[in-house]
């Protein structure tokens, strides 16, 4: 064989030896075998696989196991699983999850403060919020969980919430008399709808699909990506951009499983859930996109609701900032400054 033949068998071989080395294992990351681990520990997580924040559970357990050199491993429960929200808040407080990734709304219900986070056109807009978590009073809220046996541990993105229908588009504040609009377990939630003039229905997310498609409900509110991947959107096709609230996430442990774990292990515990939501924010904004564009693509119909109308969806809903967060008036105004700042 000439010179150059042999040159490009080895060449071959060495291709070959690459590709078959990195298609026998799993991930990188995945491959270090650690032996056994002291702590095996449940995650759960209400949305599907491919979720920015099921991405962002799967990452965090990949972090805690490679940086305790696999002594922590944590088993991620995607789909709901282990329970709905609401079930899965209560697992946490005796210790039966170890983690779970909640939204706010629930999670209001045994930690009333946090609803300022959650009330009605709070923020005007995604950099808005973030700079109001990432701050003091972020912080704050994450160490107001007192009592409650749970511990946070990082803030996720969901984005904002807006109302789709199945019957007929939303287009202002009467279109909303008289239906009946799914929200999430919330006190807070259930009174915004009704000071809209609709009947809230609180339901469990998993139940949403099937409730529109029987009619027991005429419309639900959500972020692009969750209307998107539960399909709601093959049997609620008009969607009204109005952008009522944002309702951040939290990434929770349980505080019996917290305190069974040594300092050196909180410490990591606590850096990969903050380096889980800065990947989970980055998969957020790009599925945001996608979502947006899968739906308009598929026949909803998107409608934004006119200024005038948006004027009285807000000024229907103020007196929710009374009635739940009475207590904490210079929050709300702390809140509000940093947007006023920002424009
Ligand atoms: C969002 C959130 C879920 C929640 C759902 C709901 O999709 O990510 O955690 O369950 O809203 O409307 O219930």
């Amino acid at each position: 064989m000439k010179k150059g033949g042999y040159m490009w068998v080895f060449g071959f071989m060495a291709v070959s030896a690459v590709l078959l080395g990195s298609c026998s294992g799993k991930k990188e990351g995945q491959e270090a075998d650690y032996g056994a681990p002291d702590f095996v520990l449940t995650y759960a997580e209400n949305q599907a696989e491919d979720y920015p924040t099921t991405q962002g559970a799967y990452k965090f357990a990949e972090l805690v196991r490679e940086k305790t050199g696999g002594k922590i491993e944590i088993q991620v429960n995607a789909g709901g699983l282990l329970g709905d929200e609401k079930t899965v808040i209560e697992q946490l407080q005796f210790g039966g999850v170890d983690f779970a990734r909640v939204s706010l709304s629930p999670l209001a219900e045994f930690v009333p403060k946090l609803n300022v986070l959650q009330l009605p056109y709070l923020y005007n807009g995604r950099e808005h919020m973030w700079n109001v978590l990432e701050g003091p009073i972020g912080d704050d809220f994450m160490n107001s969980f007192g009592d409650s046996d749970l511990v946070a541990l990082s803030w996720y993105d969901a984005g904002a919430r807006s109302f789709y229908s199945s019957t007929e588009p939303i287009v202002s504040l009467e279109d909303m008399t008289g239906r009946n609009i799914r929200v999430q377990e919330s006190e807070l939630m259930m009174d915004t709808i009704e000071a809209l003039g609709a009947t809230p229905v609180p339901m469990a997310f998993g139940d949403v699909y099937s409730a529109l498609q029987t009619g027991e409900i005429d419309g639900a509110e959500n972020n692009w990506p969750s209307y998107e991947s539960t399909r709601h959107y093959e049997v609620a096709k008009y969607f009204t951009k109005d952008e009522h609230t944002r309702v951040p996430e939290l990434q929770l442990i349980a505080q019996l499983t917290w305190d069974k774990l040594p300092p050196e292990y909180q410490v990591v515990i606590r850096d990969c859930a903050q380096e889980s939501a800065l990947y989970e924010r980055q998969l957020w904004e790009e599925r945001e996109k996608i979502s947006e564009e899968k739906v308009r693509k598929a026949g909803c119909l998107v409608t934004e609701l006119p200024s005038r109308e948006m004027a009285k969806f807000k000024e229907a809903v103020a007196p929710m900032y009374e009635k739940y967060c009475w207590e904490y008036v210079d929050i709300i105004e702390a809140i509000q400054k940093a947007g006023q700042e920002m424009k």
